[in-house]
Parts: C-alpha cells; sequence; structure tokens
C-alpha cells in the first residue's frame, strides 16, 4: 500500500477523499491527516478531519493541525459552498479522539525525514499553505517526497471563486508557486476532471442504499453541495474534486492527462492565482506536472461506493 500524508480543509468532498482512503487499506496507508484553514477557519476543518476519522471507525489516525492562514494573504473561505461548519448536510456527533500535540508542518517534515526517500506521498486537498511551509522550513525533505498529488487548478473549465482561479490555489498563490517549482513529481486534478466526476440523483441513491451510517452521511453531504451547485452553476450534481485525489492512487487506470508545465500566477489582482497551464506545449518551460483531464466516471463512482461500503 502506497503511504501517504493528506492535507485537507475538509469540506464535504474532503471528507469523502479521506473516506476512501480510509476504507483502502490494501492501497493506501494513511500516515497521518493534516489539516489547513481553507473552505472553512482551521479550528473547524481540523475538528472536521476528527469527525471523519471517527465516522469511519479509524480514530486512531493522527491529525493534526498547521497553518491558520496563507503565507501572504488574508484567508478566504468557502461558506457559501461547504456551510456554515464547512461539513453541513448530516448531522454527526462532535469527535472526541484528540488533536495531535505536533505542527502539521513539523509532523509533515518528521515523517519526510523518517521514511526511505521516494516513499511518502503528500495527498493536499485544500490549500496548500502547509506543504509550502513544510518545504521553505526544511528544503531536504523535497527530494524525499514520492510524489504529490492534488486537487487544484483549472485550464479549459477556468475558475469557480474567481472568473480564472480555483479556490485552492486562489487562496494562497504564493504556496502553489512553491510547490509547483519544487520539482518534485506533481499529479494535478483540476476542475476539468473534477466537473466530470459528478453525484448525480442514481448515484447519491446509491451511497444512501448502503444503508451504514458511512453512506447515509455522504448522502447527505452531496445533496448539500448539490443544492447549492444547481443555484449556482445550473449543474446537475456534487461534484466530487477531492475523491478524485484518492481514487486516483487506488485506480490510475480510471484517468488520463498530459505531463506539461504549469506554472502560478501571483501578481496581477485580475487573475491572482490562476494555473498557467500549457495544454498544447506552446512554450519550451519544462513540464512539472501531470495535468489529469479526464475520468471514467462510472467506474470512479462503482469504485467510490464499493469501498464506503467496507466502513
Ligand atoms: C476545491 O475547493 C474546495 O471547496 C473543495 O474542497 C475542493 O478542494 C474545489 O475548488
Ligand atoms: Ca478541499
Amino acid at each position: 500500500a502506497r503511504k501517504i500524508i493528506i492535507d485537507t480543509d475538509p469540506g464535504q468532498d474532503d471528507a469523502v477523499a479521506i473516506l476512501l482512503a480510509l476504507a483502502s487499506p490494501e492501497d493506501i496507508d494513511v500516515l497521518g491527516i493534516t489539516a489547513v484553514a481553507g473552505n472553512v477557519p482551521l479550528p473547524l476543518t481540523q475538528k472536521n478531519a476528527r469527525t471523519i476519522c471517527e465516522l469511519a471507525n479509524k480514530a486512531h489516525v493522527g491529525v493534526y493541525a498547521g497553518c491558520d492562514r496563507p503565507l501572504g494573504r488574508d484567508l478566504v473561505t468557502a461558506e457559501h459552498v461547504h456551510g456554515k461548519t464547512g461539513l453541513n448536510g448530516p448531522d454527526l456527533a462532535d469527535p472526541t479522539m484528540p488533536l495531535q500535540d505536533t505542527h502539521a508542518v513539523d509532523y509533515i517534515i518528521d515523517t519526510l525525514r523518517a521514511h526511505p526517500a521516494g516513499t511518502v506521498t503528500l495527498c493536499p486537498l485544500g490549500p496548500l499553505t502547509n506543504i509550502a511551509m513544510a518545504f521553505e522550513k526544511a528544503p531536504d525533505i523535497m527530494e524525499k517526497v514520492q510524489e504529490i498529488v492534488l486537487m487544484g487548478g483549472a485550464y479549459f473549465e477556468v475558475g469557480n471563486i474567481t472568473p480564472t482561479a480555483e479556490f485552492n490555489i486562489y487562496v494562497d498563490p504564493q504556496a502553489a508557486r512553491i510547490v509547483f517549482k519544487s520539482g518534485v513529481p506533481i499529479v494535478m486534478m483540476p476542475l476539468d476532471v473534477t466537473h466530470k466526476a459528478l453525484v448525480t440523483a442514481p448515484r447519491n441513491d446509491a451511497f444512501r442504499a448502503l444503508n451504514t451510517p458511512v453512506g447515509i452521511a455522504v448522502a447527505q453531504m452531496t445533496d448539500f453541495f448539490e443544492r447549492f451547485d444547481k443555484e449556482k452553476y445550473g449543474s446537475t450534481g456534487a461534484p466530487l474534486h477531492d475523491p478524485c485525489v484518492t481514487a486516483y492512487l487506488i485506480a490510475p487506470d480510471l484517468f488520463s492527462g498530459r505531463h506539461v508545465n504549469v506554472e502560478i500566477e501571483t501578481q496581477s489582482e485580475l487573475t491572482m492565482g490562476m494555473t498557467v497551464v500549457d495544454w498544447w506545449r506552446v512554450t519550451d518551460r519544462a513540464p512539472n506536472a501531470t495535468v489529469i483531464g479526464d475520468v471514467n466516471a462510472d467506474g470512479f463512482f462503482d469504485l467510490l461506493t464499493q469501498r464506503l461500503g467496507r466502513l
């Protein structure tokens, strides 16, 4: 199984991504979960991460709190998408498992140093603040990372928080720039692919039909997400952005993309946080990321539903 650290700002779709990982021990070994400010402020994201571990009956997983604001900007949150708590939808009990004492940035550094090079994968599902801080504080860890598989950015689909920027990158463009310039192999799940992983009514019914606390909670979470999305975008299903990351670790063949150059806009007010993806390779800039463009959505939902059924 692949050893991973999930860096996250739950978020209903983060929650589903975490549940999929925790349900798949033969493929994914979750070393720890680090929380970052993003969809909602840090006190809520670290709490939500623990709530999800307990929902999955995996209270032994260490949850670490990280940065409470982006590197050089004020925090932008997304309660308009995820609700006031970040996990609106199901009525979940407050967690009783403890938050770890170590700061998430130190946990990431210590964990990479403690493992052989090329054996730990980082899975960022929110703004890249914790990862960039760890790289700045301990540059020696960069060459130890096996891969970064992240949700963020967009190319043809442009933006969801501004006309040109996707939320995770927009919240901390400086951090994203550090990560994309790090030289670490990156797999990027942009809106272009996540907007193909839509929870249609039959897919939501399949979650609910699991008839387990996890299946029902996931159905309620995606119900909440969907209601929002229909009002705002007229789309017919909740996009499961972050689960694309953990599904890719289990079944990479469900996805396809291109190895290309990606740069992050950090200067222009108008296009701040835009991921400039050289999809057609019109520059000679070196490729630094595999940008995923397509997913076998039926295969993705079959895998997700089957795995969630184990919890
Ligand atoms: C990303 O932003 C958050 O709202 C979601 O959790 C996802 O990580 C989508 O733009
Ligand atoms: Ca997220």
